[in-house]
C-alpha cells in the first residue's frame, strides 16, 4: 500500500474511533428525570416585598423575572380598588394577573411547582389553567403555590421545552392566571421559586448534533476518498497500459535498428540505460528520466535508411559514405516528427551527434544550444561505442575510456555530463560492478 494511502487510512481510522468514542461518552450520560429547583428569584438589595412591583395605579403592567434559563412573565390586565368591608379585609386592591412561564434551557421541564412569596394578607381569589393554593411563610408572608395541571386531568400539556425546539404552538411556555387581592396597589413579591422535574435527552445535547454533522462529513469524505482512489487506479491502469504499448512499439523498432548491424546489437538499449542513469545522477525528475530512456532507445532510428553495405563496411568510409551515415540524424528526426507522445524524441535523434564545441552534425550547434537530452545521449552513445567491440578494434579498457571521456570534455561532450559519467564509472569500479557497464 502506498504511504499516502496508509496515512489517509490511519487519519480516517483515528477520526472514526474518536467519533464513536464521542457518541459512547454521550450515550453513557445520565438522562433520567431529576426533580430539583430550577429557578430561585430573589433580590436581597430591594426592600422586602418589592422584588416585583408592576407599579402604579394603571391597570396594565408587565414584568419579567428571570433566573437560570427560566423566565416568569407577569402581566396585569385589570386593577380595582375594594372597600374595607368585603370579606373582613381592610381596604385593598384586586387585580387580574396572567403568568407565562418560559424555559430557555436545553432540558425539558415538567411537573413544576411555582412558589410566589407575597406580602401578608395577599389572597388568591380565583385561578385558571393551573391549580393554586396558599400557605403562610415567615413574617406572615403569603406563599402562593401554583402547580401544573398534570396531563390527562385537563386537555393541556404542562411540559415546557426550549422555544427553539417548539413543535406545537405553545409547548415552549405555560400560561395561567389568577385574581389576586393585595393590600397594595402593586403586587409585592418577595421571592419566586420554581421546583420541577427536568429531563435531558441525548437529542438536547449540542455535542450530539456537532458529532452527527461531523459524522456525516466524515462518511461523505470517506466515500469521496474511495471514489477518487478508484478513479486514480483506473487512470494509473490505463496509463500503464498505454505505456506498455509505447514500450512494445519502441522495442519492436529498436530490434529493427539493431538488426541492421550485428556489431551494434543491444547498442540502443545500453545507450538508453546509461542515459537514464546519467539523468538519475543529475537528479532529473522521474518523468524526464523515463522519457529520456525512450528517446535514447530511438536515437539511431534513422539508421534503418542506411544501406547495410555502408553501415557494416569494415574499412574506411569514403566522404560520400560518411555523409550517408551522418544522414541518419536528419532521417531519424524526420521519421519521429509525428511521435508526439514522447516530447523531445525528435531532438534526441536529430542532435545526438552535435558536439559541445560546435563541430558536430547535422547543424553544428554548440554548448547549451544542444538540447540537454541530446548532450546526455551523446556521452552515453560514445561510452557504449568505446566499451563495445567493433569489427575494426577491440573494446577500450576502463582507464582508456575514462581518459578519453575527460580529454573530450568541453570538446565533444558537455563537461558536466562527463563528470557525472566518470563518477558513475568510479562508483561502479569501487563496488566491483563494472560488468554492468559492459567492462
Ligand atoms: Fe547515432
Amino acid at each position: 500500500m502506498k504511504r499516502n494511502n496508509k496515512i489517509k487510512l490511519i487519519v480516517l481510522g483515528v477520526l472514526y474511533i474518536s467519533l464513536i468514542a464521542g457518541f459512547i461518552v454521550l450515550a453513557l450520560q445520565d438522562y433520567s428525570p431529576v426533580e430539583r429547583e430550577i429557578m430561585h428569584y430573589t433580590n436581597d438589595s430591594a426592600p422586602a416585598f418589592e422584588v416585583f412591583d408592576p407599579s402604579g395605579e394603571s391597570e396594565a403592567a408587565e414584568v419579567t423575572l428571570a433566573d437560570r434559563g427560566m423566565a416568569l412573565v407577569i402581566y396585569r390586565n385589570q386593577l380595582w380598588e375594594q372597600g374595607a368591608d368585603r370579606d373582613n379585609f381592610k381596604k385593598h386592591y384586586g387585580g387580574n394577573y396572567e403568568f407565562v412561564l418560559k424555559n430557555f434551557n436545553d432540558f425539558t421541564v415538567s411537573e413544576w411547582c411555582l412558589k410566589i412569596t407575597c406580602v401578608p394578607t395577599t389572597h388568591v381569589d380565583s385561578y385558571w389553567r393551573a391549580a393554586s393554593e396558599s400557605a403562610k411563610g415567615e413574617d406572615d408572608a403569603v406563599i402562593i403555590i401554583v402547580e401544573a395541571i398534570k396531563a390527562g386531568t385537563e386537555d393541556r400539556d404542562q411540559t415546557i421545552i426550549h422555544p427553539e425546539k417548539e413543535v406545537h404552538s405553545d409547548n415552549d411556555r405555560v400560561s395561567f392566571g389568577m385574581t389576586i387581592h393585595s393590600p397594595r396597589s402593586s403586587l409585592g413579591i418577595k421571592e419566586v421559586t420554581l421546583l420541577a422535574v427536568t429531563t435531558r435527552s441525548i437529542l438536547d445535547n449540542t455535542m450530539f448534533w456537532v458529532l452527527s454533522v461531523l459524522g456525516v462529513i466524515l462518511v461523505f469524505t470517506t466515500f469521496l476518498i474511495i471514489g477518487l482512489e478508484i478513479k486514480s487506479r483506473q487512470y494509473r491502469k490505463q496509463k500503464e497500459h498505454d505505456e506498455r504499448i509505447i514500450i512494445q512499439s519502441i522495442n519492436t523498432f529498436v530490434n529493427f535498428i539493431d538488426a541492421k548491424d550485428p556489431y551494434t546489437r543491444g547498442h540502443s538499449t545500453r545507450v538508453a540505460t546509461y542515459s537514464a542513469e546519467l539523468a538519475s545522477k543529475m537528479k532529473l525528475p522521474e518523468d524526464a528520466r523515463r522519457n529520456l530512456y525512450y528517446i535514447a532507445l530511438m536515437h539511431d532510428v534513422g539508421k534503418v535508411s542506411i544501406p547495410d553495405s555502408i553501415l557494416q563496411k569494415p574499412g574506411k568510409l569514403t566522404p560520400e559514405e560518411r555523409k550517408i551515415i551522418e544522414s541518419h540524424t536528419t532521417v531519424g528526426g524526420q521519421m519521429l516528427r509525428e511521435f508526439t507522445a514522447i516530447p523531445g524524441i525528435v531532438s534526441g535523434a536529430l542532435y545526438h551527434h552535435e558536439r559541445y564545441d560546435g563541430t558536430g552534425y547535422p547543424h553544428g550547434l554548440s554548448g547549451q544550444e544542444i538540447p540537454l537530452f541530446a548532450r546526455i545521449i551523446c556521452v552515453a552513445d560514445s561510452y557504449d561505442a568505446m566499451s563495445s567491440r567493433r569489427c575494426y578494434r577491440s573494446k577500450l579498457s576502463y582507464d582508456e575510456i575514462v581518459r578519453e571521456l575527460k580529454s573530450n570534455a568541453g570538446k565533444q561532450f558537455d563537461p558536466e555530463i562527463v563528470n557525472m559519467m566518470v563518477q558513475i564509472l568510479e562508483d561502479a569500479a569501487a563496488q566491483n560492478r563494472l560488468s554492468e557497464y559492459n567492462l
